[in-house]
């Protein structure tokens, strides 16, 4: 594949001489683009040599007969890494007083980008809104780790590792559209159960990794449609979002949206309880205690685990302690192929975060754990081990 590396001014850039060196022992073709403020830390030399090609840094430089249209029209993916927060901002409204934003408004292919800042930058309003034009946009953001960042400061704002930023990129170019031509149905996020007008009972699911499964089945070619509980998250680029709230309403909508399906998810919280009669006025404020008598809500993994047919059933498992014993038991009971489970409680990994690590555990008996990366990291890799699932169940079914 012919990559364009585009190369920010922050200190990640030296980490992106690395990425350079994978990128180039994964058999890619690799040119370097870098902006003025990348050359303040790196210098072009270093980018050169390890992709034996001349770097480009000056949109004027026309003499040297390769310019931005042209590079772009050459080359399959564009990776910026580091992605700066002025990068971002440029990207996301169309700039192009350099040659990388200038190159970025030429190019058609798939794009990869790699922010690396400071907590406070990552996590300004500014950013925020320019991430969510550039995901919306349909371009991969590999988000950055927790960790202590070169500023002294610990949070959000690490770029992700180049060995991750490379196996993203190798998997863009290897497997690219694996789930052309077919529709899974993922389900996100946790419900509301109301107790009255203005009162319910949910939890703490953000429904962030719902959302990175829904994301990388559009991103592999799948028709997704991604039945969605209550979340502050924006829907992913081409995919069919379904907003409900309670775990009736998703139960409803997951039976209408099943038959197409060969490939269901259910990573949803859906609430175990409700409350069957609902009153229609705001319980009034007593001193006296309250009581609540709850039901259990319809259990929809096991429902369709029972109509399954040939579809590939993948439940997910939110556990606090006993994780493989729990993800085995639900698969069995639940009919599923492969269970996801992922230990929550904590705060690094697990619901709120954009991080996960998480174990599967799948019908043949064997157990596959995924170690600590981006929650859409994770859900490529959920991916690969469902594919490969469907194969060996597939094949023994045929032996
Ligand atoms: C020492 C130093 C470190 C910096 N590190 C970062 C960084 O990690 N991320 C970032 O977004 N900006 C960082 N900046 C600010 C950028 O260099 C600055 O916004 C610049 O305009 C980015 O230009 P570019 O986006 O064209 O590369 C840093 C600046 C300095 C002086």
């Amino acid at each position: 594949m012919k990559i364009i590396l585009g190369v920010g001014g922050g200190i990640a850039a030296y980490k992106s001489a690395e990425l350079a060196r994978l990128l180039m022992q994964q058999g890619h073709q690799v040119t370097a683009v870098m902006t003025d403020a990348a050359q303040r830390f790196v210098t072009p030399v270093t980018f050169a040599a390890l992709t034996g090609r001349k770097v480009l840094t000056d949109l004027f430089a026309i003499e040297s007969a390769i310019d931005h249209i042209g590079t772009a029209q050459e080359n399959d993916l564009l990776v910026v890494a580091p992605a700066t927060a002025d990068l971002l901002a440029r990207l996301a409204h169309g700039l192009a007083g350099d040659f990388l934003s200038t190159l970025y408004l030429a190019f058609t292919g798939p794009v990869l980008l790699a922010p690396s800042m400071n907590v406070n930058m990552w996590q300004h309003a500014a950013t925020r809104a320019n991430v969510e034009i550039l995901e919306r946009r349909g371009h991969r953001v590999i988000e950055p780790g927790v960790g202590y960042l070169a500023c002294g400061m610990t949070g959000a704002g690490r770029m992700a590792e180049p060995e991750e930023i490379a196996a993203a990129v190798d998997r863009e170019a290897r497997a690219g559209r694996d789930l052309e031509g077919e529709t899974v149905l993922i389900t996100a996020g946790p419900t509301e159960e109301p107790l009255d007008p203005v009162r319910y009972i949910s939890n703490r699911s953000s429904g962030k990794m719902g959302y990175a499964l829904a994301e990388a089945a559009a991103a592999r070619g799948a028709h997704v449609v991604l039945i969605s509980g209550p979340v502050h998250l924006s829907p992913p680029h081409g995919v069919e979002v379904i907003q409900v709230r309670t775990a009736a309403e998703m139960r409803t909508r997951v039976f209408e949206n099943l038959e197409p399906a060969g490939i269901v998810i259910k990573a949803a919280a859906v609430a175990d309880f409700h409350l069957s009669h609902v009153p229609d006025q705001k319980r009034k404020k007593t001193a006296a205690r309250l009581s609540l008598e709850l039901d259990p809500t319809p259990d929809i993994l096991a429902e369709v685990g029972r109509q399954k047919g040939d579809r590939l059933l993948v439940g997910f498992a939110a556990e606090t302690e006993n994780l493989r014993q729990e993800a085995r038991r639900k698969l069995e009971s639940k009919n599923c192929d492969m269970v996801v489970g992922n230990l929550v409680g904590g705060t690094e990994t697990g619901f709120e975060s954009d991080e996960n690590e998480v174990v599967l555990v799948l019908s043949t008996g064997d157990t596959v754990e995924i170690a600590r990366a981006s929650k859409r990291e994770i859900a490529d890799r959920i991916f690969d081990e469902i594919l490969k699932l469907r194969l060996s169940l597939h094949s023994a079914h045929e032996a």
